[in-house]
C-alpha cells in the first residue's frame, strides 16, 4: 500500500473513530429518566444530580447566573464553550469532554458538600470565581429544595375539594426552574405575546440549522416543507415552533405599543440571504384552541409573502400557489391556504390508535387517516371571514403532495420520540401523509431547540438515540422495572412506539428489534422477570416484535422467530393459567 493511501485509511479510520465517540458522548449526556414520577413523592439523589447538572449548562439571565460548563471552561483556559461544542476535532472534544468532568464533579460536590464547598473546590481546581459560582449553585440548593417539597398530594386534595389551586407555569425544569414546587396549576401564555422576542431569536439558529443539514443531504435546501405545531409546546417555549415558521418564510413579527404581535412583514430577500420556504401547518387541537390569533397570523404571513413580486425559484409560496391556481385545479385563496387542524371540536390524528390496534393494511393507509383527521382550513377567507375549520380536503392533499421534508420542534428534555405515541402519530402520520401524495417519501427531521448547538436530527438518528439511551440501556430498563407492573407496561409502550415509527416512516433499522428482543425476550431470565411482573404487557412486547417481522418492518432471524412464536405460546398458557 503507498503512503499517501496509508495515510488516507488512517485519517479515514480517525474520522469514524471521532464519529462514534461523538455517537457516545451524545447518548451519554441524555437526561435518561431513572424511573417514573411517583405522585406525591421526590425523586433520588442521583437522578437530582442528573437534572442539577443540565440545569446549571445553560445561562440564567434572570437569575445574573451564567452556565457552569461556560466558567469552567474559561477558568481551565480553553476559550469559549460554545466553540467546544461545534469543534469537530479530537483536541476539541478531550477538552470538552475535560470540562465536563469538571462539571460533573463539582455539582457532585454541592449535592455532598453544599454549595460553598463546591464553589472553594471549583475556584481552586479550575480557577472560577467564587462570585460566579455561588450564583449558579445558590440557583441549584433552591431547586434542590423545591425538588425535595411536593405539593401534588395537598394540591389534588384542594382541587377536588373545589378550592383554589395557586397557578404556576408550565414547562420542565430545565427550561424553566420556576416551574417547581409542582402539584400546582398551570398558567399559559398571553398569545398574542407569541412569538417571543428570545423565542423568535432562538428560532433563526435552529431554521439555518435545518435548512443547512438538508442542503448537505439533498443538495439544496427544501422549497416546500411540512410543520406539526403543538399546544403545550408553544407555551413552553413561548411559540418557538411559530416563529420557526415564520422564520422559514422569511418574515418577521410586528408588534403593536402593547407589545403584542399582530402582524407580520416580509424580511427582503437580500436581508434574508436564502430563498423562502413554503410552509404547511398541521396543528394540534389542544394549539387550534389556544392560539387563535396566532393561526391567523400565520396564515397573514403566508399570504403576506404570496403577495410579493419575487423570483420563482426565490419565492415557492407564490410560484406555488400561481401555478395550482393557474391550472385550474382549485381557486387562487384555496391554493393559499397553508394551516390545517382537527374540525372544532375534535382532537388528535388518531393514526396511533390504528398504529396499536394493527387495524391497518396498506402503508398510506395511515397517511390517509392523518389527512382525514387534519384536512379543516383555518385563516380568513377572501371576504375577511375566518374559514373556522372548513373541511378543505382536496387543499391539504395539494399542499401535501409538494412536500420535501417535514419537521417538529423537540423541546422538552423529559419526552423523548418513543416514550408517547404522539411523535409518531402527528411527524409520522403527515410524513406517511407525504409519502402517498408527493410519490416520495419526504426528509424527516427533528430538532432538539433546547441543546445549545440547536441540533438538527434524522428522524432515523433520533430512533437510534433514543433506542440507546433509554430502550436498551440497564439505567433506564431497570429504573422502569423497579416500578413493577407499569414498568413493564412502559418497556412495552416504548417498543410500540417505536414500530409506529416503523408504520409511519419505515426509520427504525433492524438492530433495534433485533437488540429488543435479544434483552427482553431471548434472555431467559429477563422474559421470566417481566413474565412474572406483568404477563399482558410482556406478551404485548413480543407479538410486536412478530408483527414487526410480520409486515416486513424487521429483517429477522428465523430462528429468532421461532423463540419468540414459543415465548408468546408460553405466555398465552401463562396467562390464561392466572384467570
Ligand atoms: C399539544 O400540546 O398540542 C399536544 C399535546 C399532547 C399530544 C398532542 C398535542
Ligand atoms: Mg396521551
Amino acid at each position: 500500500m503507498s503512503e499517501s493511501r496509508k495515510e488516507k485509511n488512517g485519517d479515514e479510520r480517525d474520522r469514524r473513530v471521532l464519529e462514534l465517540w461523538e455517537r457516545l458522548v451524545e447518548v451519554e449526556q441524555r437526561l435518561i429518566p431513572t424511573g417514573l414520577h411517583v405522585f406525591g413523592r421526590a425523586g433520588g439523589e442521583r437522578e437530582c444530580a442528573d437534572l442539577l447538572r443540565m440545569v446549571a449548562s445553560f445561562d440564567r439571565p434572570e437569575r445574573g447566573a451564567r452556565a457552569l460548563t461556560d466558567l469552567v471552561a474559561e477558568g481551565l483556559g480553553l476559550g469559549s464553550y460554545e466553540k467546544l461544542l461545534t469543534s469537530r476535532d479530537e483536541e476539541g472534544w478531550k477538552r470538552r469532554e475535560r470540562v465536563d468532568a469538571v462539571v460533573r464533579a463539582s455539582v457532585a460536590t454541592f449535592m455532598r458538600e453544599g454549595v460553598e464547598r463546591a464553589c472553594l473546590r471549583l475556584e481552586e481546581e479550575s480557577r472560577v470565581s467564587a462570585s460566579e459560582s455561588s450564583k449558579v449553585f445558590g440557583l441549584l440548593a433552591e431547586i434542590r429544595e423545591r425538588l425535595k417539597t411536593s405539593a401534588e398530594l395537598e394540591g389534588l386534595a384542594r382541587a377536588l375539594r373545589g378550592e383554589y389551586v395557586e397557578p404556576g407555569p408550565g414547562a420542565d425544569i430545565v427550561q424553566n426552574p420556576s416551574v417547581l414546587p409542582t402539584g400546582r396549576n398551570t398558567h399559559a401564555v398571553n398569545p398574542y405575546s407569541v412569538p417571543s422576542h428570545t423565542a423568535y431569536a432562538r428560532a433563526e439558529r435552529v431554521v439555518n440549522t435545518l435548512l443547512e443539514r438538508h442542503r448537505a443531504e439533498h443538495g439544496r435546501p427544501p422549497r416546500t416543507m411540512a410543520l406539526v405545531l403543538w399546544g403545550l409546546d408553544n407555551i413552553k417555549t413561548q411559540g418557538e415552533g411559530v416563529a420557526q415558521a415564520l422564520w422559514l418564510l422569511g418574515v418577521r413579527p410586528v408588534r403593536d405599543a402593547l407589545n403584542r404581535v399582530t402582524d407580520v412583514e416580509p424580511i427582503p430577500l437580500e436581508q434574508l440571504g436564502r430563498p423562502r420556504v413554503d410552509v404547511v401547518m398541521t396543528v394540534s387541537g389542544i394549539f387550534r384552541d389556544l392560539f387563535g390569533a396566532t393561526m391567523l397570523l400565520l396564515d397573514k404571513a403566508v399570504r403576506r409573502v404570496a403577495e410579493l413580486e419575487e423570483p420563482a425559484e426565490l419565492n415557492p409560496v407564490r410560484a406555488n400557489i400561481e401555478a395550482q391556481a393557474g391550472s385550474g385545479e382549485c381557486s387562487r385563496e384555496e391554493a393559499a391556504v397553508r394551516v390545517f387542524s382537527n374540525a372544532p371540536g375534535s382532537y388528535g390524528t388518531n393514526v396511533n390508535f390504528m398504529v396499536m390496534d394493527s387495524q391497518w393494511e396498506q402503508a398510506g393507509a395511515l397517511g390517509e387517516l392523518f389527512v382525514t383527521r387534519k384536512c379543516f382550513a383555518y385563516g380568513r377567507g377572501p371576504d375577511g371571514r375566518s374559514l373556522e375549520g372548513r373541511e378543505a380536503r382536496g387543499a391539504l392533499a395539494r399542499a401535501l403532495s409538494r412536500v420535501e421534508a417535514t419537521y417538529q420542534n423537540i423541546d422538552s428534555f423529559e419526552i423523548g420520540i418513543t416514550d408517547v405515541d404522539h411523535y409518531f402519530e402527528y411527524l409520522g402520520g403527515v410524513s406517511n401523509a407525504v409519502e402517498s401524495h408527493a410519490r416520495v417519501r419526504p426528509a424527516i427531521y427533528l430538532s432538539d431547540s433546547l441543546s445549545r448547538e440547536a441540533r438538527v436530527r434524522s428522524v432515523e438518528e433520533m430512533v437510534r438515540l433514543e433506542t440507546r439511551a433509554k430502550t436498551l440501556n440497564p439505567k433506564w430498563y431497570e429504573g422502569m422495572l423497579s416500578h413493577g407492573f407499569r414498568g413493564v407496561a412502559e418497556i412495552e409502550s416504548h417498543v410500540t412506539n417505536t414500530f409506529g415509527w416503523s408504520a409511519t416512516t419505515g426509520a427504525v433499522d433492524d438492530w433495534v428489534y433485533t437488540e429488543v428482543a435479544r434483552t427482553f425476550v431471548l434472555d431467559a431470565e429477563m422474559l421470566e422477570r417481566l413474565s412474572r411482573l406483568n404477563p399482558h404487557s410482556a406478551r404485548s412486547l413480543v407479538a410486536r416484535l412478530l408483527e414487526a417481522e410480520g409486515r416486513g418492518f424487521w429483517d429477522a432471524d428465523a430462528g429468532v422467530i421461532e423463540k419468540l412464536r414459543d415465548a408468546f405460546s408460553d405466555l398465552e398458557d401463562r396467562i390464561e393459567g392466572v384467570a
